[in-house]
């Protein structure tokens, strides 16, 4: 398949822009570009596309060995990625390891990056305007977004892709502490992991030391966020 993918512009949001190529796939594009605090800070970020685009192709296939259905199916090799496209469920799954980030501000008694006892999974309607509110299980069912057995599939899917990301994240020396989630349902109604797994998305440490967006959140320049993307794409062994 050649990959001069073509399709009409669909969607853009601050990270990514969306194509429709046909019915079955889309095309997403990285934007060479980093955001913070809803939009309220931007900046261009040369290569910073091409990085994330890079480690969600790399995350999405180490979670396809081990069986976690993913919608990418191909990349061409800079800032586009095909994937199946998907009847996306407009919400967040958030899974962390360590106390931080949201979490901190709605739990003040728990000191930042406390290890949990176990994973925690949490649910976050997607919504700029009301800053993606933390919501419950059964808000979602309420709303019609995915039946509780969905919900269930859902949790056990994150659950699974912690285990696998920690374990690989641990054999390079890096502290997996959270990480937000998006899912879909293709044509046969079967749940699908969709988006992106990058420095983005992803809060990692080496040595105590954030290699993610968090960086920027807390006032790096966007050239030190992408050294950091670099960083993490050597440690993690993508090329
Ligand atoms: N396989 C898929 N099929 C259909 N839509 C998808 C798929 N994967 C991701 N999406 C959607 O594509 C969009 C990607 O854009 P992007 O991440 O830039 O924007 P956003 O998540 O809406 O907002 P934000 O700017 O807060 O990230 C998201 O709305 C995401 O839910
Ligand atoms: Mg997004």
């Amino acid at each position: 398949m050649s990959r001069n993918w073509t399709g009409e512009l669909i969607y853009e949001g601050k990270a990514k822009r969306v194509y429709r190529v046909n019915d079955e796939f889309l095309v997403m594009e990285f934007k060479d570009e980093v955001t913070a605090f809803d939009g309220a800070r931007k900046e261009h970020a040369p290569s910073k596309g091409k990085l994330a685009a890079a480690q969600t192709v790399f995350l999405m296939g180490l979670l396809g060995k081990y069986g976690i259905r993913n919608h990418l199916v191909d990349w061409d090799g800079d800032r586009k990625i095909l994937v199946r496209s998907l009847r996306m469920i407009p919400i967040e799954v958030i899974v962390r390891n360590y106390a931080y980030g949201s979490f901190l501000k709605r739990m003040p008694l728990v000191k930042s990056m406390t290890k949990f006892s176990k994973p925690l999974i949490e649910f976050h309607l997607k919504s700029d305007e009301l800053h993606d509110p933390l919501i419950t299980t059964d808000d979602i069912i309420e709303a019609g977004l995915a039946s509780q057995e969905q919900l269930n599939e859902i949790m056990g899917i994150a659950l699974r892709i912690n285990e696998i990301l920690n374990n690989y994240m641990a054999s390079k020396g890096l502290t997996l502490v959270d990480f937000k989630l998006e899912f879909g349902f293709d044509k046969s109604n079967n749940l699908v992991l969709a988006d992106e797994l990058s420095g983005d998305t992803i809060r990692v440490l080496i040595n105590g030391r954030h290699l993610d967006k968090e960086l920027f959140r807390r006032g790096s320049s966007s050239a030190d966020l992408v050294k950091a993307y670099e960083e993490m794409n050597k440690i993690l062994g993508i090329s």
